[in-house]
């Protein structure tokens, strides 16, 4: 029988590509997902459970029923710039709804937790390729209520013994290379999605926000990572603490940059259409670099961001979106 894991926001975009990947590696996902941005079409490899991260009688009993060797936990309030205007959803979610799962955990006697945190810990930083060891800063309340389970973590993990892998992600990218599933959620903020949206749909323009932040072409420079990547890592990372090996805190990245009018260009390229642009007034949530040193990842997981480069994520990404426009997949 396969050995289960309980993924939080299963349905979600890395949740639904961790569930195939876990899948294809012999275990089998159990999907934990109230639906909130995402669709249930997206579970299609195991079981889902709806369920909110913050009711703990519910995650107890999921728990206690399924006995997951690990939990790969994705579930959040991951809107970034929203996070300014509504902080105590975002804490809700994120802090209360993660310190909810430890403790079900806890009482469920569940071990090994795989944690999303983010880049965004670590706030603006004035020099390129972020270690892991290098300060934090977040400068908004998603990146703070990241950096506060970290620190929840930590005291747990120093309390009793609580494996966890503690994966800060870069920007999650791409899709999966069947197209059998994809970036979609309800509301979308992320620049892949919607810059491929202003390509494809005469009727949508991308905003952007701002255009003077301290680079060669004044737009944002991101790392972005292909999900097949990020998926990979979440499989290793369960391995990793199956075989009792030490607690980490580790960049999941690509160790490249892209400026926001590099990755425009390349859709355009592929895609061969124009994106229709406006510039609207600057976030003050967009550092203008962040970019990951992967010398741990790939060093602890014997891994290597193989399928992140600009192309192969600007490729299947569009494949996805073409296929969605053409038919109906969810
Ligand atoms: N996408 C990225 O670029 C990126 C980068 C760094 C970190 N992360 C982190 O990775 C995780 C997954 O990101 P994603 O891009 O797949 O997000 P997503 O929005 O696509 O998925 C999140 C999932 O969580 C579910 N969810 C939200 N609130 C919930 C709640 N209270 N109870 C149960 N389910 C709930 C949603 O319905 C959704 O299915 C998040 O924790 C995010 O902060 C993402």
């Amino acid at each position: 029988m396969s050995q289960k894991v309980l993924i939080t926001g299963g349905c979600g975009f890395i949740g639904s590509h961790v569930a195939k990947k876990l899948s294809r590696c012999g275990f089998e996902p159990i999907s934990y997902d109230n639906l909130l941005t995402s669709y249930k079409g997206f579970a299609k490899w195991g079981p889902l459970i709806q369920g909110d991260l913050t009711d703990e009688k519910k995650l107890i009993s999921v728990l206690e029923k399924h006995k997951p060797v690990a939990v790969i936990h994705l579930a959040a309030y991951a809107l970034i710039r929203e996070s300014m205007q509504e902080p105590g959803k975002c804490f809700q979610t994120n802090v209360s709804g993660s310190i909810t799962l430890f403790c079900a955990m806890q009482k469920a006697g569940i071990k090994n937790l795989i944690f999303a945190s983010s880049c965004s810990v670590y706030g603006e930083k004035s020099h390129h390729h972020i270690k892991e060891s290098d300060p934090t800063n977040p400068i908004t309340p998603y990146g703070k209520s990241k950096l506060y389970i970290e620190e929840i973590l930590q005291e747990i993990h120093k309390a009793y013994d609580f494996p966890y892998m503690n994966l800060r992600i870069f920007n999650a990218a791409g899709s999966d290379q069947d197209a059998e599933i994809g970036e979609q959620r309800k509301r979308e903020t992320h620049l892949i999605p919607l810059a491929i949206r202003a390509a494809l749909d005469p009727s949508f323009t991308l905003p952007i926000f701002g255009n003077r932040f301290a680079t060669k072409d004044r737009s944002p420079i991101r790392d972005y990572v292909h999900i097949e990547d990020i998926s990979n890592a979440c499989v290793l990372s369960t391995k990793h603490l199956l075989q009792k090996k030490p607690s980490q805190t580790l960049n999941i990245g690509s160790g490249k940059g892209h400026s926001l009018l590099q990755v425009i260009q390349a859709i355009e390229q592929h895609a061969k259409l124009s994106v229709k642009t406006k510039i609207m007034n600057p976030s003050l949530a967009d550092p203008s670099t962040l970019i990951a040193d992967m010398q741990k990842t790939k060093q602890i997981l014997d891994w290597s961001p193989c399928n992140s480069s600009l192309e192969k994520i600007i490729q299947s990404a569009l494949r996805w979106h073409q296929k969605l426009l053409s038919q109906s997949v969810l």
